[in-house]
């Protein structure tokens, strides 16, 4: 019998639909916003990370908008070749001034960041280290390296010092400690002060992936390394995107010059995938002139995420071990959590559920995302719907 070159793939996505974890894609009809339409209902919106809403902010739009009269919608090339127009470099010397480093590198996105820069570190004979619940674009990223993974359970550092004799036991040339800052299903915060120091008993390198603590933690937003008042001594990469807080799109490296010097010359994604369209480079710029000039939206992001908090765990959520504008709503039964999210929804609330494989079977929760936009009225309403909508299918 001749093969059917691709039958399997609807063979593989039946499966799926009938485990019930096929995606089911929603329609934004018009901008992410604290309130927005989807698939043609109004909706108060609690699962962007678009935290300060800078996406729709004035100054980021009408920096996109000159920038297109002034440098066209394309790059042409990549940045190495005749892509680097004098937007990427300026948005690299802003944010490069920051963050407190002496250099960044800009990448076309988070995932792009990680997926090409992680395997420059590392190689056969070397180790790297990882926490469990790293972000999916780190595990891709440490699958393109020869060097030996090892793995440390979730912010355990007593499991990093142990991890760590263990891989000293190789004489590896080379270790890389690599950490999400802010782990996404939970809104926890990785110790980096306490994972820098361990590392640097052992010489290792550090690398955090920031892509939910930039614009959200630290003096006015400057991400983790600030938070911690560390340095890029202590931190030699610390990694973000623009497609979050910044409210753009993007990914980046802040650290040392000879770190964005070595990076810029060996990351394939970086050398072999087009720059930024003008449009989005100029963009970046704004948000940061935004965030160093208008301190209120952070403030307002950890305002609404107390007040969130507060009357969420009031009535009886578990909201987990959130540290972070990140607020689980713990539910526990994967079946149980997709009703509270459908219930929400018809409150006119969209708020996503979590669910296996993205989290352990008995760990299924809705994920809430707090937004400077938020109004307290609007999150009134988010709380009244969670109050009786969990009531009614006995959460609370
Ligand atoms: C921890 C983490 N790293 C990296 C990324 C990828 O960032 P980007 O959307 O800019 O590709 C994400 C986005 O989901 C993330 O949560």
């Amino acid at each position: 019998m001749v093969r059917d070159p691709t039958g399997w793939m609807k063979v593989e996505y039946d499966k799926l639909v009938q485990d019930h974890l096929d995606w089911k894609i929603r329609e934004l009809q018009g901008p992410s916003a604290p309130k927005a339409k989807v698939d043609g209902v109004e909706v108060i919106m609690l699962c962007s990370n678009n935290y300060l809403n800078l996406s729709n902010h004035p100054k980021l739009k009408e920096a996109a908008m000159k920038a297109i009269k002034t440098h066209g919608v394309g790059s042409g090339s990549v940045r190495a070749i005749a892509g680097t127009m004098d937007l990427h470099l300026e948005l690299e010397r802003r944010l490069a001034k920051f963050k407190g480093a002496e250099a960044s590198l800009t990448y076309s996105a988070g995932f792009t960041a990680n997926e090409g820069l992680i395997p420059t570190l590392v190689d056969d004979g070397d180790a790297i280290v990882s926490d469990e619940l790293n972000h999916g674009s780190i595990i891709d990223g440490v699958r393109l390296t020869k060097a030996k993974r090892f793995v440390y359970k979730h912010r355990d550092m007593a499991d990093l010092d142990r991890v760590l004799s263990e891989v000293e036991k190789d004489n590896p040339r080379r270790i890389l400690i690599i950490t999400d800052g802010v782990f996404s299903m939970d809104g926890d915060i990785a110790p980096l002060d306490k994972i820098a120091k361990a590392g640097k008993e052992h010489g290792a390198m550090i690398y955090v992936d920031d892509a939910h603590g930039e614009a959200v933690l630290g003096k006015g937003g400057r991400g983790i390394v600030s938070h911690f008042n560390l340095t890029h001594k202590d931190v030699q990469f610390e990694m973000g995107t623009f497609s979050k807080a910044f409210g753009v799109m993007g990914g980046h490296v802040s650290g040392s010059r000879d770190m964005v010097n070595y990076a810029l010359n060996k990351s394939r994604s970086w050398l072999l995938s087009a720059s930024h369209p003008p449009a989005t480079a100029a963009a970046c710029i704004a948000a940061i002139d935004v965030l160093e000039t208008e301190e209120k939206w952070v403030k307002t992001l950890w305002e609404n995420r107390e007040y969130f908090v507060k009357r969420l765990t009031g009535m009886g959520y578990n909201i987990g071990n959130s540290q972070t504008p990140i607020v689980p709503a713990m539910v526990g039964d994967s079946a149980k959590a997709v009703d509270l999210s459908e219930g929400l929804y018809k409150e006119g609330i969209l708020a996503l559920p979590i669910v296996f494989p993205m989290v352990a079977r008995d760990k299924a929760r809705i994920r809430n995302m707090m937004n400077s936009g938020l109004t307290k009225a609007q999150l009134d309403q988010a709380i009244a719907a969670y109050e009786k909508v969990g009531k009614k299918l006995h959460i609370i």
